[in-house]
């Protein structure tokens, strides 16, 4: 399979299926933005209950967090993106599209566009905040931004939370939410877009031992996504060198995924040393150190910070889940997604629509939902194309009422990957998917 065809491929299952829609579709789309239908709201909130399970609830050192996305536009000039989170811009003289100057389609000068050649003058630098006003006066005292990362609302709030939650150095702060950059070229469906949502953890810790800490939170975010079954071979580190680094990172590293378009970041670990903690401290003269009482020492800590994005992490997992496969001459499409991430963890099917097979059905269907393990049921169509219905979806078991279920009280049961069907009580279907999902 081609791998820009695989694009393709997946853009068409998402909508097909439920996972991600063009916004306001029917109005011709808004420029790159997505919603997230009913099998995609689903993968999305199980990526994002892995990160919190891994990142807060498993940790003592690590507390919650979920601040507002509007926020004192102070907050902004002191963290350095009112003046520096820009881009080079470009436009064609010809036809007046705008590019990111740093697009490698632009090398040669030509527009991608409209063929015009040398068609750009010098790039200027443009912001990427999105700006609003906050209250009834549109003027430039009313002027706020939609944050373009979630970790200012950490920054801000670090006093806050320590002192509530009495932690001590080194701890951390994690938070899930909104961002927005007005991105000059967005695309590649939902890897970039102008609103998207970041999974963030600031990391406060003593200098001097920010780069221990740094090497630590590198392999520990990469583990993670292992866990979720990304292959081994399609990640890698890549780390920034000085002209691609952040404002505020004196040093960085990025985890890639090969994505069909090629080896791009969707996570990226920061050093931010004391940057952030000390501009706020002199943009709102409120004393951001920490004190060290029982060394009686007292300092602005250094924050290492892991940064993924959450619609990224959903591109990764189910490009990494996508196979096309051939089963008994026939060509089948099966998302592999793990099991705790599936949107639906059991599809239960009645053999035929009779014979009390229906209600057999119904009642395990129940019994799953009644316990919290999402459970479709589906009574039309032959079995084939049931089973293939899920697969697609990623549903990783299908049950089936056969006859034999009146005969000895079971049911089948059949494995997604390996197509592998045994046979188990009626009653202990919901015992058998809790055993594999734990
Ligand atoms: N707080 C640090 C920060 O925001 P970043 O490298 O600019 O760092 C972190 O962004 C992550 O946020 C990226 O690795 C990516 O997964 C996600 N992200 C950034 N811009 C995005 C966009 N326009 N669309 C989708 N995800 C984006």
């Amino acid at each position: 399979m081609a791998e820009i065809d695989l694009m393709d491929k997946l853009v068409s299952l998402c909508k097909r299926r439920g996972f991600v829609f063009q916004s306001s579709e029917i109005y011709g789309g808004t420029g790159s933005v997505w919603d997230y239908g009913p099998l995609g709201v689903e993968l999305k909130r199980a990526i994002k209950d892995a990160w919190w399970k891994a990142m807060v609830l498993e940790r003592d050192d690590i507390e919650g967090l979920d601040a507002a996305i509007l926020m004192h536009p102070r907050v902004w000039e002191a963290s350095g993106h009112v003046e520096g989170f820009t881009d080079p811009l470009v436009e064609c003289r010809e036809c007046r599209r705008r590019f990111r100057a740093d697009l490698p389609e632009l090398e040669g000068g030509r527009c991608p566009v409209c063929g015009t050649p040398d068609a750009f003058g010098e790039p200027r630098l443009f912001n990427l905040m999105f700006k609003t006003f906050m209250g009834p006066v549109e003027d430039a005292a009313s002027q706020v931004y939609l944050r373009p990362e979630t970790a200012q609302g950490i920054y801000v709030n670090f006093l806050n939370v320590q002192t509530a939650s009495r932690q001590k150095i080194p701890f951390g702060i994690a938070q899930i939410g909104k961002a927005f950059r007005n991105e000059i070229t967005p695309g590649n469906f939902i890897f970039r877009t102008r609103e998207f949502e970041q999974a963030e953890m600031q990391y406060f810790v003593e200098p001097g031992t920010d780069e221990e800490w740094f090497e630590y939170w590198k392999e520990a975010r990469f583990q993670w996504h292992l866990s979720l079954g990304i292959r081994r071979e399609k990640l890698r580190f890549h780390e920034h060198t000085p002209q691609e680094l952040a404002h505020y990172a004196k040093k960085a590293v990025d985890i890639e995924y090969e994505f069909p378009f090629g080896w791009k970041e969707f996570e990226g670990i920061h050093n931010r040393t004391d940057f952030d903690l000390s501009r706020h401290q002199e943009y709102s003269g409120k004393r951001l150190e920490y004190i060290d009482a029982p060394a009686n020492k007292r300092f602005i800590p250094y924050v290492i910070e892991t940064s993924v994005g959450v619609d990224r992490t959903l591109l990764v997992v189910l490009a990494d889940a996508y196979r096309e496969e051939m089963v008994e001459g026939e060509e089948r499409v099966v998302l592999s997604l793990k099991p705790a991430l599936a949107p639906i963890k059991v599809a239960v099917f009645p053999l035929v629509k009779k014979d009390g097979l229906p209600e057999i059905a119904e009642r395990i269907h129940k019994e799953l939902r009644a316990a919290a393990v999402s459970s479709f049921y589906d009574d039309s169509g032959s079995i084939g194309r049931r089973y293939r219905r899920q697969d697609e979806a990623g549903t990783p078991w299908c049950v089936t009422v056969d006859g034999q279920t009146h005969q000895d009280g079971t049911v089948t049961i059949r494995d997604r990957d390996t197509l592998q069907q045994v046979r188990v009580p009626a009653e202990g279907v919901l015992k058998w998917v809790r055993e594999r999902l734990a």
